[in-house]
């Protein structure tokens, strides 16, 4: 005969909220920095436009030491022969750090990113 109060815990469960927007964080903190730029016209995540994906460019490179470095170079200069015969243009407008930073992010951590980056020898 013990009174043992009953606990009622009701958890409110709160549905109908649309979740949408479950991509990548730092896709989403980059996309302004490639519409500002231009790169979206021409390249996206995991579909060639007029140049490689995104996706394409870090499996080619992600294994590769320097790849920032001579990235950054090729897309500031802009050039041809790498994924076909398409060029890409001079991209003088994008900052350094900015330009370092899509670079980072297309190869270590960008949107879609399934394999971890190699680490240095
Ligand atoms: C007018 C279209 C166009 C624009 C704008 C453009 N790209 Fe490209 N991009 C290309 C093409 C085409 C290639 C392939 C070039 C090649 O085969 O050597 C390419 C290649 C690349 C590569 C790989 C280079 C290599 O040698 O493998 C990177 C990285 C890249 N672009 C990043 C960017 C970034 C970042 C921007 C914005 C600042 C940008 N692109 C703007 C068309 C473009």
């Amino acid at each position: 005969m013990a009174g043992k109060p009953k606990w009622a815990v009701i958890v409110p469960v709160l549905c109908g909220i649309a979740g949408g927007g479950a991509e990548a964080t730092a896709g989403a903190s980059l996309k302004p920095v490639l519409d500002a730029n231009g790169c979206s016209n021409c390249h996206a995540q995991s579909e060639q436009i007029v140049g490689p994906s995104f996706d394409a460019i870090r499996n080619k490179y992600q294994n590769s030491p320097d790849a920032v470095g001579a990235l950054f170079t090729k897309v500031r200069l802009g050039g041809t022969g790498v994924w076909g015969q398409v060029a890409m243009p001079p991209n003088p407008k994008i900052s350094d750090e900015d330009l370092r930073e899509v670079l980072n992010a297309i190869l270590k951590n960008g949107p879609g990113a399934s394999a971890p980056p190699k680490p240095l020898p």
